[in-house]
């Protein structure tokens, strides 16, 4: 396919396009070999995926209503979790993902569950309270640092449009035993910060220490003042 042809049939700059597809192909066959599992979006196992909510989480104000992004959100898991673990929250989640395989996955997995929707892409489709996105950054392939930073403050600019109130990341410190280390994203911690707060104005706490080597990034937006 021509770059034209690649950029009206996306939207997206045709150097992303082929991200998105080879991202998209990474976790279809991750997908197909583990299932709807956490090792099928790369996580070692449930207790370190559900970590990694929990963190992104304390964005959120859960004794309200809210709507809720979950960018790339796989097969789904962090729709359960917040059954699980906030069963009397008023939660309006859309779940997207670009690999198409994700999404009938988590389909199939919540169907006929009220306030729960997901959708294929690769941004935010609607605007709501709340965006996160968990290990979405991390596998960068063989993209050149330059393309795969691109992809990062696109994304970062999508969650930043498309919540109200704010948005939480997560970002590698240093790559997983036995990963091919040039194949991960691992910036210094504060890089994506100061890009947050100098570039889209938003305030921003970064929570480390829960026993990962990552970190994650709460960006809020500032409250207006009366
Ligand atoms: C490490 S997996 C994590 C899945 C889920 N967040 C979880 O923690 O269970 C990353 C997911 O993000 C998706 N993804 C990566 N970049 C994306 C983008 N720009 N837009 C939408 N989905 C994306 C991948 O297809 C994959 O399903």
């Amino acid at each position: 396919m021509s770059d034209t042809a690649a950029r009206r049939e996306t939207g997206a700059p045709p150097s992303l396009s082929r991200v998105h597809a080879s991202v998209e192909a990474y976790y279809n066959d991750r997908l197909a070999r583990f299932g709807a599992s956490p090792m099928g979006v790369d996580w070692s196992c449930e207790a370190t995926q559900n970590l990694r909510f929990v963190q992104l989480l304390k964005l959120c104000d859960t004794t309200q209503p809210f709507s809720l992004n979950d960018l790339g959100c796989g097969y789904g898991a962090l729709a359960v979790f917040m059954r699980d673990r906030f069963p009397d929250a008023d939660v309006d989640y859309l779940g997207i993902d670009l690999s198409r395989s994700m999404i009938a996955r988590a389909r199939r997995r919540h169907r006929g569950k009220p306030n729960v929707r997901f959708v294929a892409g690769n941004a935010p489709t609607r605007i709501a309270d709340y965006a996160v996105a968990s290990g979405i950054m991390n596998v960068k392939l063989d993209q050149p640092m330059e393309i795969w930073e691109t992809f990062v403050r696109t994304m970062l600019e999508d969650l930043h449009r498309t919540s109200r109130i704010g948005f939480a990341v997560n970002f590698m410190e240093v790559p997983t035993k036995g990963a091919p280390p040039d194949q991960l994203y691992c910036p210094l911690p504060d890089q994506w910060a100061r890009y947050c707060e100098d570039i889209l104005g938003c305030i921003v706490t970064i929570v480390n220490n829960y026993g990962l080597r990552e970190n994650t990034l709460l960006a809020r937006r500032p409250v207006a003042c009366a």
